[in-house]
């Protein structure tokens, strides 16, 4: 796709089209799984920069790498240069001059990659920063969401639990409303945005089961205890009573209806074991639909002709 970015750190990078035709590649790739149809020679080399842990993020990056016929590596931070002091911007450039064609980063950081907008080192896609987005999550829920429910718009989904620490929910609050899905979201107060800056299509609902009630998808969260810098964060008690999901609770209200979660999930905290071992549950499905929604994605930057990337600005003698 010739006009897709060279940067992807946030759903906002994207046109309506260019989300349109990530799933519509991301379902040939799932229908057709035998193929491999990067056929660029040399070989696409394809790395992961992960300054934070991940396990469906980064192995999924790397599967759909091989399955497009890309070579994967995997740039350690800890063993790298970065822990003698070299820039971001120095060690993006060295990958670059090595031949590598594109990064997937995650941070801890919100927001790092923006200071490459005007400059790009290299093709570079967002694994999570910080509290700020996680946009190939939310493409890769959304392409699940559709194969559960061809027709989206007008469908409602709830987001619980610990919004304002999830970069998730901050994309699929971008992504979503698009495709005419209204969010919900609910949880405790503490982790619950200011109702007065949310985007159209997006808003709180305190009671959890009034939620439920008016939902079609679930979407459940974490406590992400590495971002809450310090806050106290073990003072709920009962949360999986107060503001988690059960198999029974679904059972009592009547709503036997598809939940999703990005992972990883924490069981007896968010949702209970039962939740997680019935057909109910899609976090597997979305597992599985992150192959070929990222091999759509990379597919899109690898092809988009971006001659832009890697120029070394500064005096020319
Ligand atoms: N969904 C997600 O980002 O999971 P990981 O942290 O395991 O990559």
């Amino acid at each position: 796709m010739a006009s897709f970015p060279s940067l992807l750190e946030s759903i906002s990078d994207l046109s309506r089209t260019h989300i349109d035709t990530l799933l519509s590649r991301a379902k040939h790739f799932k229908d057709n799984p035998q193929l491999s149809p990067l056929h660029a020679t040399p070989k696409p080399i394809i790395a992961t920069s992960f300054l934070e842990n991940s396990t469906r993020t980064k192995h999924s990056f790397a599967v759909a790498i091989r399955r497009l016929g890309g070579l994967y590596l995997d740039f350690n931070a800890e063993t790298s240069s970065l822990k003698k002091g070299e820039s971001l911007e120095e060690t993006f450039l060295t990958l670059f001059y090595q031949g590598i064609n594109l990064c997937v980063y995650r941070s801890s950081v919100s927001h790092q990659l923006s200071q490459f907008r005007s400059n790009l080192p290299i093709k570079l896609i967002n694994g999570g920063d910080g509290v700020n987005e996680h946009p190939t999550q939310a493409l890769l829920d959304l392409f699940t969401l559709q194969e559960l429910v061809p027709h989206l718009m007008g469908t409602t989904l709830s987001i619980f639990g610990d919004i304002i620490h999830s970069r998730v929910a901050h994309s699929l609050m971008k992504l979503l409303p698009q495709f005419g899905i209204s969010i919900i979201l609910s949880g405790p107060t503490e982790y619950l945005p200011n109702e007065l800056e949310l985007p159209a299509g997006v808003k709180i609902c305190k009671d959890r089961n009034e939620a439920i009630l008016q939902s079609d998808f679930l979407y459940l969260l974490r406590i992400q205890k590495e971002r809450h810098a310090g806050k106290p964060n073990d003072h709920f008690l009962n949360y999986l009573e107060k503001y988690g999901v059960s198999l029974e609770l679904l059972k009592n209200l009547n709503k036997t209806i598809p939940v999703l979660h990005p992972g990883p999930a924490n069981i007896g905290t968010e949702l209970d074991g039962k939740l997680i071992r019935s057909s109910l549950y899609k976090g597997y499905l979305q597992v599985e639909n992150s192959i070929p929604m990222r091999m759509a994605i990379i597919e899109a930057m690898l092809l988009n002709n971006d001659q832009n990337i890697g120029k070394i600005d500064g005096e020319q003698f």
